[in-house]
């Protein structure tokens, strides 16, 4: 029977694994900390493991992981900017699962617009005080208003779906943009001009990191909305901050931060935070902020179990598998 080693395992993980497990026939053992090279120690004995998206899977840790009898990392989500895959390539393999529920994150990014143009975060805390006066939550129709979508895979097209049933007009830009009719494409800087609100919905690339920075976002309209939900680091937060400060964007939802590893899925609610600028973003008051929790559906956390050991096991099998990284 394989052995494998999850990282930075939560209950919910754990739920949706150990329905899948004997069905795949693993012994699986689940680990809070996450993979690192000051936690890879831990994989002695295992023939693989599964990894997350805040893991440090660097050249150490991949060295390590080898020298420990691990030949297969399955990444049990889509991103995989936290590995070095060059470092990786002929090495050791990954496998990811590309696609577990696009609309979950799609939903998730309607819904933070939602919550944050109308302001609902802060009615409910209003009337949880019997504060009833309506000073301040003034929002605006979605209806008519320009979507700028950036990435057009399997996540920005249903979010296209959802702005399209809102009646938005949706712009989006894609360096690779697929043959669809229903999708208007037009280059980055004019979705920039042109957007009331716009969405991240690409990877994260060496090419695109902090692409929303101090000169994106002075192209951009006065009041714009930025929703991103992909990653942290397409957003140069300290440029996002002054320009909520300066008013020239209206207000920010994010699911993701430049710096969440330390913080995000965890409960540290007792601890001294020393990261000013993550401070300083959780006390704006026209950002909103959720800890990376877009693809939290039931429906994800089956599909992500299932296909993360259905890859393990076509790898033990030497089976095709279009999961696998090409490396
Ligand atoms: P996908 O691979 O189906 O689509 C990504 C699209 O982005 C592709 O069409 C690609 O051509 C395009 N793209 C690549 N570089 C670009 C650039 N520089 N500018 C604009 N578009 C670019 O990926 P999918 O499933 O739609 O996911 C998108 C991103 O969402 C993931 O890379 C991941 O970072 C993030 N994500 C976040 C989750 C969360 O819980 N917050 C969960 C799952 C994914």
């Amino acid at each position: 029977m394989k052995k494998i080693a999850v990282f930075d395992t939560k209950p919910y993980d754990i739920e949706f694994f150990d329905k899948y497990k004997n069905e795949y026939d693993f012994e699986i053992d689940y680990f809070e900390s996450k993979l690192r090279y000051e936690s890879v120690a831990l994989t002695k004995g295992y023939d693989a493991v599964i990894a997350f998206v805040n893991d440090n899977i660097n050249s150490k840790t991949i060295d390590k992981l080898i020298e420990n009898g691990i030949d297969v990392i399955g990444m049990r989500c889509a991103g995989f900017n936290n590995i070095d895959v060059k470092h990786a390539k002929n090495k050791i393999s990954i496998y990811r699962v590309p696609a577990y529920s696009p609309n979950a994150v799609a939903e998730h990014a309607m819904s933070l617009l939602m919550c944050l143009n109308r302001k609902i975060h802060k009615a409910h805390n209003r009337v949880r005080d019997f504060n009833f006066s309506l000073n301040g939550l003034v929002g605006f129709d979605l209806k008519g208003k320009t979507m700028g979508v950036v990435g057009t895979g399997k996540i920005g097209r249903e979010f296209i779906k959802i702005c399209n049933g809102f009646g938005m007009e949706v712009i989006s830009y894609d360096p690779y943009p697929i043959d669809d009719e229903n999708i208007e494409y037009v280059d980055l800087d004019y979705l920039f001009e042109n957007s009331d609100i716009i969405a991240l919905h690409c990877p994260l690339t060496r090419n695109n990191y902090h692409m929303i920075n101090k000169k994106s976002m002075e192209m951009m309209k006065d009041g714009v909305i930025i929703i991103n939900t992909s990653r942290g680091a397409l957003i140069d937060t300290e440029d996002l901050l002054e320009a909520i400060k300066k008013e020239k964007v209206g207000g920010a939802a994010l699911d993701v931060y430049e710096e969440e590893a330390d913080f995000f899925f965890e409960d540290v609610s007792n601890v001294t935070i020393h990261d000013d600028v993550l401070k300083l973003l959780l006390s704006t008051t026209n950002v909103l902020v959720t800890s990376h929790q877009a693809f939290l559906t039931k429906e994800a956390l089956d599909s992500i179990a299932h296909t993360t050991l259905q890859n393990l096991k076509d790898f033990f099998d030497d089976k095709e598998n279009d999961n696998k990284l090409v490396l």
